[in-house]
């Protein structure tokens, strides 16, 4: 008897999707090991827990697959990019990343609509509110770097915002609080 739920194309499509999101956390682990280096302790901060939040992402998917019956393939993580230039740059990336993701989630959404698998059409919504609230706190965060003095910013202001990224609770919660009935 066959109880697998997903299909092959869901299927892949998911098991690609784990691989971004813990791409994803390689990213924000390697810019938070930069700023770290750079003495920015609290954007580090804020990048590990970004970091770990990611890996949270690809837990559930993986969940979520394996409830279905199907299997995983774990893939090979590619290497994060090279370095920021500086503290702005370094969240633009990671914007411009977050878009992608975005985008990636948005094809999974329409897959399932097309297929007609309501399951993982549903499942999928918890990820397009994360989405856009990952989105918006960078906006958020690239707005305050661009009052600090933006690819510029430099002493006084940029040690504040950095003491404040310190101080800060990450504005996502942490994935493994959320639930689709408590995004
Ligand atoms: Fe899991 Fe930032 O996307």
């Amino acid at each position: 008897m066959n109880t697998n739920r997903l299909s092959k194309t869901l299927s892949k499509a998911l098991n690609n999707q784990m691989t971004k999101e813990a791409h994803a956390s390689q990213i924000y682990l390697s810019y938070g090991c930069w700023a770290r280096a750079q003495g920015y302790d609290g954007f580090a901060n804020f990048l590990f827990r970004h970091a770990h939040e990611e890996r949270n992402h690809m837990m559930k998917i993986l969940e979520y697959v394996l409830e279905r019956g199907a299997t995983i393939s774990v893939e090979a993580i590619p290497m994060p990019p090279p370095n920021p230039d500086n503290i702005q740059d370094c969240f633009q990336k990671a914007f411009s990343h977050e878009v992608d993701n975005t985008i990636s989630i948005y094809k999974i959404v329409k897959m399932s609509f097309e297929e007609s698998d309501w399951a993982t059409w549903n499942f999928m919504q918890w990820f397009v509110k994360e989405q856009t609230e990952e989105e918006t706190m960078i906006i958020n965060i690239l707005d305050k770097i661009k009052v600090a003095g933006g690819n510029n910013a430099k002493g006084e202001a940029l040690y504040t915002l950095d003491r404040d990224m310190n101080s800060t609770p990450d504005d996502a919660e942490l994935a493994q609080d959320k639930t689709v009935e408590n995004p």
